[in-house]
């Protein structure tokens, strides 16, 4: 298995993390075992970073000792492959359904360094008191006003030298509009605040999405 960044492997056409909590699965995806490690397969259908990756995405901003803030965890799929990678630092993945906070809840407890937080992105003083200063802030939350969303956050949490990835479904902000148009729009909110850094459509894997990586300003 050939490593690609920290904590990421690619064997074949596959991408994999190394698993922090061996003998469990998050979404039936496949394990290969090497020795006495497991590797979780990480499907890019599945998973936003994943298919950025897989799209070419090679700047991926996570450290072993990463502290990373994760907006929209859901049921902890790609979260949990952050966690893998962050291994010595901390996920604070915060998701705002009660019943996705259920299973995120199960993929908490098996990883020390994922801590859930029930609470809205929208909102980010609500979970402030529970929260560090962060490297990444991590945004999926498939909302209207996402980059809005994704700037208070790193406002109040990023560190000076932090990066942001956020990943943009063109359908959640304006059905009826070209996704192309909607990209050009987020990216002219997004570039008031942040330098984009790298930026992947991640078609076959999803439709109409943008995923960027960005640095404050
Ligand atoms: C596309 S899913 C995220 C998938 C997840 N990032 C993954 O790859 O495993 C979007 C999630 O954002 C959550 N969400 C939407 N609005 C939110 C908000 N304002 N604050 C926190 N979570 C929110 C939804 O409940 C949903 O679980």
């Amino acid at each position: 298995m050939k490593r690609i960044s920290e904590g990421i492997y690619r064997e074949g056409n596959k991408i994999y993390t190394k698993s922090i909590a061996p003998k469990t699965k998050v979404y039936d995806e496949r394990i290969k075992k090497i020795k006495k490690d497991e590797f979780r397969e990480w499907d890019p259908r599945r998973s936003k970073l994943s298919a950025a990756i897989m799209k070419g995405l090679r700047r991926i901003p996570i450290k072993s000792d990463s502290i990373i803030l994760y907006l929209g965890a859901a049921n902890g799929t790609t979260a949990s492959h952050v966690a893998d990678i962050a291994y010595k630092g901390r996920v604070y993945a915060v998701e705002i359904s009660p019943r996705a906070m259920m299973d995120l809840m199960f993929v908490c407890e098996k990883r020390k360094n994922m801590i859930p937080i029930l609470g809205n992105a929208n909102h980010p003083e609500e979970y402030e008191s529970l929260l560090e200063p962060v490297d990444l802030v991590y945004q999926d939350v498939a909302q209207k006003n996402q980059a809005e969303i994704l700037l208070e956050n790193c406002k109040k949490f990023l560190k000076r030298e932090g990066y942001a990835m956020i990943a943009v479904k063109a359908r959640s902000i304006d059905v009826a509009e070209k996704p192309s148009k909607v990209f050009a729009r987020v990216e002219e909110k997004l570039k008031k605040n942040f330098n984009i850094i790298d930026k992947r459509r991640l078609e076959p894997y999803e439709k109409d999405h943008m995923f960027y990586l960005l640095k404050m300003k």
